[in-house]
C-alpha cells in the first residue's frame, strides 16, 4: 500500500506541468582562469534576463543554476553530476577550457543530457559523443588562420614570415592541439617551425625556454596558451631582448589588461571583435557595458549565443504534447543538431555533422587597451 502511494505520488510530480526550465552552468568562477568563468556567467545571465523579460521559453521562466569548478578537472565531475542528478537541468552550458569541457562532456554524454560548450575549441570536446555541441569554431581552423596570417604577404594583410617558433603549455589539451594544427598548416603553406619549447601553465620563470627561442632566431613566436601565462612570458621575452612578434590564439583574450608594454603589437585570433559594426554586436556591447561596466570579451559573447541557441532549440523541440510541458533531453539534442543559420552575436551558427559551428575568425592586434581587427578569414 505504502509503496503504491509512493509510486503514484512520483508519477503525479513528473506529470505536473513544470513552472520553470532549469539550465545548468559549470565554470571557473574562481582560480587562475577566473575571468573565463566570470565573463561566461555574465553573458549567460544577460541572455537569461532578456529571455525572462520577454516571458521565458514557451511561457516558462528560465532558472540558471551554476557551480564553480575552480578551473579544476577534479571539481568538474561533481559540478556536472550535481546539475544533472539534483537540479534536473534540461541542458548544461560549459566550459571554456577544453580540458574541462572534455571532462564535463563525458558526464553529460553518459547521462544523455545535452551540453553546449560556448568556447572550447579542441576537436576532442564534441568527439565525446552526440549530446555534445559547441557554438565556436575549432582549433584546426584557428591554427590555419594564424598560419595564413603569419605567412600571407603584407599586401594581403599578413606578416609575410616563414620561420616561426612555438612555445606550448603542456598542461592544456587546448594548447597542445592548437600548436599541432598551427604547425600542420604552416608546413603545408611552405612555412617552417624552427624550434618548439614547452612550459607548464602556472610556471613563473620562462627564462630557460626563452633563451633557446632567442638563439633559434625565429621571425615570430606562436604561443597558444592562456592569457594568465602570456603576460609573464611576454614581459620576460622582451626583457631578454626578443623582438620578434608574438602570436597567439583565442586563449589570449583579456591579456591586454595584464601584459603592459610587452604585449603591445602582438596578434591573436579571436571569435569576434567589439569593433564590428553588425547591429547584433553593437547592441550587445552597449547592453553588456551597462550591466558590467566593461566591454564584453569573446567568452561573454559566445556564452550569450549558447543560451540563445538553447532557447531556440527548446522551442523547436517542443511539440505541445509533453506531459510536463518540457521537451525531453533527446528532443532538445535533436533540435540542437539541426541548428541552421542561427543568428548569434559571434556570427551565424550552423551545426555541422561533428556538432561544431563553422564561423569566421578575426586576428586582433593589441594596441593599448584596444585590439583592432588586423585580418579575417572565413571557413
Ligand atoms: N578556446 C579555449 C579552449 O578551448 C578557451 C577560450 C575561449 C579561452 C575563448 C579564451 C577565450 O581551451
Amino acid at each position: 500500500m505504502v509503496l503504491l502511494t509512493g509510486c503514484k505520488k512520483s508519477e503525479t510530480a513528473a506529470n505536473a506541468p513544470a513552472t520553470e526550465i532549469v539550465v545548468g552552468e559549470y565554470g571557473s568562477l574562481t582560480g587562475s582562469e577566473a575571468t573565463f568563468g566570470q565573463s561566461t556567467h555574465n553573458g549567460l545571465k544577460m541572455a537569461v534576463d532578456a529571455i525572462n523579460a520577454q516571458g521565458g521559453i514557451k511561457g516558462k521562466k528560465v532558472r540558471l543554476v551554476n557551480y564553480d569548478d575552480q578551473g579544476k578537472t577534479s571539481e568538474v565531475g561533481t559540478a556536472v553530476t550535481r546539475l544533472i542528478t539534483s537540479d534536473h537541468v534540461i541542458a548544461v552550458i560549459g566550459e571554456v577550457a577544453s580540458s574541462l569541457s572534455i571532462a564535463g562532456g563525458q558526464i553529460a554524454q553518459q547521462n544523455g543530457v545535452p551540453m553546449i560548450s560556448p568556447s572550447s575549441t579542441n576537436p576532442k570536446v564534441t568527439e565525446t559523443g552526440d549530446y555534445i555541441f559547441r557554438v565556436c569554431f575549432v582549433d584546426p581552423f584557428q591554427g590555419l588562420v594564424m598560419a595564413r596570417f603569419a605567412t600571407d604577404p603584407k599586401n594581403k594583410g599578413g606578416l609575410g614570415l616563414k620561420k616561426v617558433a612555438i612555445l606550448i603549455d603542456q598542461r592544456q589539451a587546448y594548447a597542445q592541439g592548437l600548436a599541432k594544427y598551427f604547425e600542420d598548416s604552416l608546413t603545408k603553406i611552405g612555412g617552417q617551425v624552427i624550434d618548439k619549447e614547452s612550459y607548464q601553465g602556472g610556471d613563473q620563470d620562462f627564462s630557460a625556454q626563452l633563451q633557446k627561442l632567442k638563439q633559434a632566431q625565429p621571425e615570430a613566436i606562436f604561443i597558444p596558451g592562456y592569457y594568465t601565462d602570456i603576460a609573464n612570458i611576454a614581459k620576460q621575452a622582451r626583457a631578454i631582448g626578443i623582438t620578434a612578434p608574438l602570436l597567439g590564439g583565442d586563449g589570449w583574450e583579456s591579456v591586454q589588461d595584464q601584459g603592459g608594454d610587452a604585449i603591445q603589437g602582438a596578434y591573436y585570433s579571436n571569435h569576434y571583435s567589439v569593433d564590428e559594426k553588425r547591429p547584433e554586436v553593437v547592441n550587445f556591447v552597449s547592453k553588456y557595458e551597462q550591466m558590467t561596466g566593461k566591454k564584453p570579451d569573446s567568452m561573454a559573447a559566445l556564452a550569450h549565443d549558447a543560451m540563445m541557441l538553447l532557447k531556440d532549440a527548446i522551442e523547436r523541440a517542443s511539440t505541445g504534447a509533453e506531459a510536463n510541458g518540457i521537451p525531453s533531453h533527446k528532443a532538445v539534442r535533436d533540435a540542437l543538431a539541426q541548428t541552421k543559420d542561427f543568428q548569434g552575436i559571434t556570427g551565424k551558427i550552423t551545426m555541422d555533422e561533428h556538432r561544431d559551428a563553422k564561423k569566421p575568425a578575426f586576428v586582433l592586434k593589441i594596441e593599448g587597451k584596444t585590439s583592432p581587427i588586423a585580418y579575417t578569414l572565413a571557413p
